[in-house]
Formats: structure tokens, sequence, C-alpha cells
């Protein structure tokens, strides 16, 4: 998969050397390219917000480096409005949800492209034009305000990049986790047995498969319906 990122902080993203994600670039399923929207302005100052037309607070990114960056970035590309073409995501607290549904997706695709906001947002036009141009997806970490898109992009990055082939090692690892199949995940021990008079639960230690998978079951259902009562209204058959 090719990534390309688009931001004011280029240095944020160092952090995609490490780890899991820098060992998929290293091997080359993850190709990485990280854009200075500042190196797509043309003024001494290197500008790239003005003042909201209408009034109000803050600051709204000017839409033209925008334009120069992603025109940069998918020159060459087929066709941006077919299915193969990349995928434009701007992160946003007014974007829809992003969730490891959209993760799934994204991860099965041969090009993301990110746009890092900063300030009151993007100039409306640049989400505008680029939906004429290709898929345009707007997301949001959660009902939470960041001060800009780059930790959101991170975030969202981790969650897709460990979701294509290759990039975790034990593919087991990603079935059996929170929000695979829509509840939370079950507590999970390991050695020693007893640490402070706390016990792990006997049926873990017993051998016996079935009762550890029915009690793990149950106690993904239980925790759902504590924490996350509504995940399980989508799950209706173990409301
Ligand atoms: N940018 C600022 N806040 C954000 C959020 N909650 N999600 C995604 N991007 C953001």
């Amino acid at each position: 998969m090719r990534i390309d990122i688009v931001t004011i902080f280029p240095e944020f993203f160092d952090v995609l050397d490490i780890s899991l994600l820098g060992k998929a670039r290293q091997s080359g399923i993850i190709e990485l390219g990280v854009h200075n929207l500042r190196d797509y302005t043309h003024d001494r100052h290197r500008t790239v917000d003005d003042t909201p037309y209408g009034g109000g607070a803050g600051m709204v990114m000017k839409p033209e480096p925008w334009g120069e960056a992603f025109d940069a970035i998918l020159e060459g590309e087929v066709d941006a409005k077919t299915a193969d073409g990349p995928v434009l995501i701007f992160p946003s607290p007014a974007g829809e949800q992003f969730t490891q549904a959209i993760a799934r997706e994204l991860a099965e695709e041969e090009h993301l492209v990110f746009g890092c906001g900063r300030y009151e947002g993007i100039d409306q036009r640049v989400f505008d034009h680029y939906a004429t141009k290709g898929r345009v997806r707007l997301l949001s970490l959660g009902d939470y305000v960041l001060n800009g898109g780059e930790v959101a992009v991170m975030a969202m990055i981790e969650a897709v990049g460990r979701l294509i082939p290759g990039v975790v090692g034990n593919p087991q690892s990603l079935v059996e986790e929170s929000h695979e199949d829509g509840l939370l995940e079950y507590p999970s021990y390991t050695k020693p047995a007893s640490w402070r008079e706390l016990e792990v639960p006997p049926v873990l230690l017993s051998g016996n498969h079935g009762a550890i998978a029915t009690w793990r079951h149950e106690q993904q259902v239980e925790r759902t319906r504590r924490v996350r009562p509504d995940l399980l209204a989508q799950h209706p058959d173990e409301a």
C-alpha cells in the first residue's frame, strides 16, 4: 500500500520509522510519502492560512497550497474517480466516525492520501474540488476536538496498517480483539497463576477449550453491556 500525508508538521510522522509499521516500510509492504504543505506556497512567509470569510474566530487553511500538493501527489494516478484510484482522507471532528469496519475497508486500498488540517479547518472548496476527482472521506476519531489532524492520521494509519497482510506477525491475533466481532475483547491473563492474592479464573487453567471459549464469550458480552451498551444494540442476538 502507498500512503501519502500532507501536513505542516512532517517531522510528526518520524515515529512511523519504528515498531511494526517501521518494519512494514522496510520490507516494502507500506510505502510512505510525507509532504510539507508549506513547500506548495509561494510567498516569503510560506503562508497556509487566512481569516475566515464571514468573520469568526481563528484561521482557515487556504485552498491553493492544498490544490498544488494534492495535484502533485495525484499526478499520473489512474483516473482517481474509479474504484482503483486513491482515497483522499481528511481527519475532521465534523467527519463520519472512524471505526474498525472503515479501517478494514481502507486496508484493501492501494493508495491512501491523508490531508492534515489545522486551525479552524480547510477551505471547503478543497473537499468539493477533489470530490469531483476521486473518493473523498472526512473521518473523525471521536466526539472531541484535537488541535490538528496529525494525531488522528497517526491513529488511522496504525489501525489500517496492522490489518494489511504481513504487518502483524500472527494474523490470528487480529481476529480475537475488541471490535472485530462487534464486542469488546475478553480479559487476558498470563503467568503467574496467583499475583498479589489475585487469582487467574480457574476455567483458564482447566485445559477445557470448550469451557474456555464459552467463558470468554460471556466475558465479552458482559463487558460490552457494562461499558458500551451502544455496541450491543447493534448485536441483537447478544442483547
Ligand atoms: N481533527 C481535530 N479533531 C479531530 C477529531 N476528533 N478526529 C479527527 N480529526 C480531528
